[in-house]
């Protein structure tokens, strides 16, 4: 039987993968989480569901000594990096923390893998790493050109993952660069308010900010701009659902551990949706016309991000199921209901 380690696993995609790795496979999941931004929770869903192969270690990513310790405890298969900061304006603000919390702890974790012979690496990257492509939708091959300091973290975690790679023959990594994830785990039972989703306090994402209005969480949601050179002048962002971004990291596992080799796969439909779109999606599906209101544009937000998704479809086994903006905002949309009363 495998040992995954899990980092950031009590947030919301990494909780939602290592469900999907523990319901298709007999791995046991150790996570190491710091709960900065992930939530209890997250993980007795996952205990409640798989028992004693789930192992929680509440554990800083930067307590170099305890992450060690971790590691001569338990033999480790492979490692699935999770664990960041992530709101990209605070990162404009505070940047020596996104290089801290995102780069300088992704290269110790990877020094511990070299050390303690784990030989794969599966890394949550990011669309943010290609800043303003000038070619749509955007292959990995793409130059990179983060326009922000969270994605120019991402990106030198990529540099040192391909650096390492490469002096380092038996260790291969996938880094996954997600468009933008929305929605909950499709076999969380909504109305018994259980399951895997955004628990986000000061949520940031559109399609949660947008739910929440639905729900009366929130007066109303603001619009970043309104003339970017896109059809309505709103930014367009490419919308995934939780389960296929999930499932993508066991098409990863499996993809390391049938080839040796390392790689980077956009994970994304391929399809641009506008702002303005995707909050009328949420007031059809839901039901309810909240306020929107207009604001100026956001530092570091690109105008256009669309993935080419191709590499990902031809060279692993990953057949995303849900490519329908409507089924993700419903499932966002319900599981915002859920969460009512609760203060997340
Ligand atoms: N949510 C998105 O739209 C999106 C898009 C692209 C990439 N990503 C990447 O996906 C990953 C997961 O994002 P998420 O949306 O699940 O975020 P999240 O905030 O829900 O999860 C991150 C988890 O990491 C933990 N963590 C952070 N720093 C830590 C540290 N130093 N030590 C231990 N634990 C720590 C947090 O407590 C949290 O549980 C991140 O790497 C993020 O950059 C997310």
């Amino acid at each position: 039987m495998q040992n995954i380690l899990f980092t950031g696993a009590a947030g919301y995609i990494g909780s939602c993968s290592a469900y999907h790795f523990l319901k298709n496979t007999n791995c046991n999941v150790f996570i190491i989480d710091n709960l900065s931004s992930g939530f209890i929770e997250n993980i007795d869903f996952l205990k409640s569901h798989f028992k004693e192969r789930v192992h929680y270690i509440n554990a800083n990513l930067n307590d170099i000594a305890s992450i060690k310790g971790i590691f001569s405890k338990y033999k480790f298969d492979c490692v699935v990096h999770f664990a960041a900061s992530l709101i990209v304006p605070e990162s404009v603000i505070k940047p020596l923390l996104y290089y801290s919390n995102n780069a300088k702890n992704t290269i110790d974790l990877i020094a511990l893998c070299i050390e303690f012979g784990v030989n794969k690496f599966i890394f949550s990257s990011t669309a943010a790493v290609y800043g303003e492509p000038k070619v749509l939708p955007v292959r990995e091959d793409n130059i990179l050109s983060p326009i922000n300091p969270y994605g120019s973290s991402k990106m030198m975690s990529e540099i040192i993952l391909r650096d390492c790679a490469n002096a380092y023959r038996d260790f291969n990594f996938v880094a996954l660069r997600y468009f933008n994830v929305a929605g909950a785990l499709s076999d969380s039972n909504f109305e018994k308010k259980s399951g895997l989703g955004q628990r986000n306090k000061n949520a940031t994402h559109l399609i949660k900010v947008a739910c929440e209005c639905a729900v009366g969480k929130r007066e109303s949601i603001s619009i970043f701009g309104d003339d970017y050179d896109t059809k309505d002048g709103s930014c367009i962002r490419d919308y995934i659902h939780i389960d296929d971004l999930a499932l993508a990291h066991l098409s990863a596992y499996e993809f390391l551990s049938t080839n040796c080799v390392s790689e980077v796969f956009n994970v994304g439909y391929g399809n641009g949706y506008s702002v303005k779109e995707v909050i009328n999606v949420v007031k059809e599906v839901s039901g309810v016309d909240f306020k929107v209101l207009q604001d100026k544009r956001r530092d570091g937000d690109p105008a256009n991000l669309i993935s080419d998704n191709a590499k990902i479809l031809n060279l692993t086994n990953w057949k995303p199921k849900y490519n329908d903006l409507r089924y993700i905002v419903n499932s966002a949309y319900l599981w915002e209901k859920s969460l009512k009363g609760s203060d997340v």
